[in-house]
C-alpha cells in the first residue's frame, strides 16, 4: 500500500485544534466533554469519506468498519486533563491512514477504532475495558468522576450517537501504535519500540476523614488534621515500597482535594487518587497490602479514620507472540538497528483487547520522555517511520507469514 505521509500529519494537526489548549500542541479533550464528542464525530466523517462504516457503540467507543473479516487498528483520542496532541491521537489517525491506503491498494482489510475514556476520567480505560468484558457496564455506570458525574450521566451525552456493541469476532487482531510516553527511545537514539508486555495497575480513590476546625485555636495536640495525615502516609509509604519493589515500579497520589481547602482552617477531610503499577501480579498484591496497612498505622496516629473506594484493575499483560512477530520483521525491515522489544510502563486499550484477539502494540519516541503534559512532541519523522513500520507490519500479517493458526 502506499501511504500518504502529507495526509497523515495533516489530519493529526487537524485533530489537535479539537480542545487545543493554546500552549505548544496541548489539548484539553476529557471524555465525554464538548471538544472530545466533536473530535470523533470529525473522526466519524473521515472514517465515512474513506468508505469505512461508522459505528458509535453505547459507551461511545467509535468504530469504522470494513466488510467481513478485517484487522483493526486504532487508540483513543480523549485526553488527561492536560494532554499533548499525540497521546492515543497518534494510533487512530495512524489507522485512518492506514486503512485508506489499504482501500486504495484493495487490502488488506482494515477497520478502525477510537476507544472512550481511555485517560480514566472514569476508572482505567474505560471504553476497552467494557467493551473486553473486563468491566462490566452495570458497573461503570455507577463510577463517579473526581466532580461527582456518574459514568451513566457523562455517556448519555452521546445522545443519538449510539448505537449497539460491535462484535469482536470480526476482527483477526488489533494494533495499537502509540507514543512511548517514556525516555527509552529518545535517550537511546532509537525509532521503534515493539511491545512485550504491558504492566499492570491498581487505582482507587482514599478518603481520610479527620475534624475541621480553627487554625488559629486549635491546639496542635488537639489536631485531627487530614492533611497531615496525608502527608504522613505518603512519606511513610515511599519508605516502606522502596524496599522491595523493582525499578519499574511505580505509585502516584495524583489528585487530591482537601476539603474546606483554606488558610485558618484545619482541613478535616481529604480525597485523593492512589495509584500503583507493576509488571507483577503478586507485587501490585504486596503493594495494596502495604497501602491499607500503611493506611491503618498512620491514621491511627493522627486520630482520623479513613475509606477506600474498591480498587479497579487492569492485569499485567503480555502482548500476542505472532504479532510481535510481525512488527518485529517489519521494523527490521525498515530501521534495521533502529529498533528493540521494551515493556510498556504506561496503560494502553491493547491490555484489553489482548482479552478477545492476538494484540500488540509499537511505540515511537516521545522527546523529552514527556507525556500526560501540554508539551508532549516526537518529531515528525518518527511519526511516518512508526506509521511504516506499522503498515508494513499489518501487511505481513494479513499475507499470513506469521498470523496465529487459529485465526480465520
Ligand atoms: C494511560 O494514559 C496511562 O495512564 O497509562
Ligand atoms: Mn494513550
Ligand atoms: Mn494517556
Amino acid at each position: 500500500m502506499k501511504l500518504n505521509h502529507a495526509r497523515f500529519l495533516n489530519r493529526l494537526e487537524t485533530l489537535a485544534q479539537f480542545g487545543a489548549s493554546g500552549v505548544f500542541k496541548g489539548v484539553v479533550r476529557p471524555a465525554y466533554s464538548e471538544p472530545d464528542l466533536a473530535a470523533r464525530d470529525w473522526i466519524a466523517q473521515e472514517m465515512e469519506q474513506i468508505g469505512l462504516e461508522v459505528q458509535f457503540d453505547p459507551v461511545g467507543n467509535l468504530f469504522g468498519l470494513t466488510e467481513g473479516q478485517s484487522i483493526l487498528l486504532g487508540s483513543h483520542t480523549d485526553s488527561q486533563p492536560q494532554g499533548g496532541w499525540l497521546d492515543g491521537a497518534l494510533g487512530v489517525i495512524g489507522a485512518l491512514e492506514i486503512a485508506q491506503a489499504s482501500m486504495e491498494a484493495g487490502g488488506p482489510p482494515i477497520s478502525v477504532v477510537n476507544f472512550q475514556d481511555e485517560e480514566g476520567r472514569f476508572g482505567v480505560t474505560t471504553g476497552s475495558a467494557i467493551w473486553s468484558g473486563v468491566l462490566p457496564l452495570e458497573q461503570a455506570d455507577r463510577i463517579v468522576d473526581a466532580r461527582g458525574e456518574s459514568f451513566a450521566q457523562a455517556r448519555s451525552k452521546l445522545g443519538t450517537r449510539a448505537q449497539g456493541w460491535v462484535d469482536p469476532a470480526r476482527f483477526s487482531a488489533f494494533l495499537e501504535m502509540h507514543i512511548e510516553q517514556g525516555p527509552v527511545l529518545d535517550q537511546r537514539e532509537l525509532g521503534i519500540g515493539v511491545v512485550s508486555n504491558i504492566v499492570g495497575i491498581r487505582d482507587m480513590r482514599v478518603q481520610i476523614d479527620g475534624e475541621q476546625n480553627h487554625a488559629g485555636t486549635t491546639p496542635m495536640s488537639m489536631r485531627k488534621d487530614a492533611f497531615q495525615a496525608l502527608a504522613s502516609f505518603a512519606v511513610t509509604l515511599n519508605a516502606k515500597i522502596a524496599s522491595y519493589v523493582t525499578h519499574e515500579t511505580v505509585w502516584t497520589i495524583g489528585h487530591v482535594d482537601l476539603v474546606p481547602n483554606a488558610a485558618s482552617v484545619v482541613p478535616g477531610t481529604v480525597t485523593f487518587s492512589m495509584q500503583w503499577r507493576d509488571a507483577s501480579l503478586a507485587r501490585l498484591d504486596q503493594i495494596q497490602d502495604c497501602i491499607f496497612d500503611t493506611l491503618q498505622m498512620v491514621c491511627a496516629e493522627h486520630g482520623v479514620t479513613f475509606s477506600c473506594s474498591e480498587p479497579l484493575g487492569i492485569v499485567p499483560t503480555q502482548m500476542d507472540q505472532s504479532v510481535q512477530t510481525a512488527l518485529q520483521h517489519a521494523a527490521q525491515e525498515l530501521t534495521p538497528s533502529l529498533w528493540i522489544d521494551m515493556p510498556s510502563g504506561a496503560l494502553h486499550d491493547a491490555a484489553n483487547v489482548a482479552k478477545l484477539m492476538p494484540t500488540g502494540m509499537l511505540f515511537v519516541p516521545s522527546i523529552g520522555g514527556l507525556s500526560h503534559t501540554f508539551t508532549e512532541h516526537t518529531d515528525p519523522k518518527d511519526l511516518f517511520r512508526g506509521l511504516d513500520v506499522l503498515a508494513a507490519g499489518v501487511t505481513r500479517l494479513w499475507r499470513r507469514n506469521s498470523f496465529p493458526s487459529h485465526i480465520a
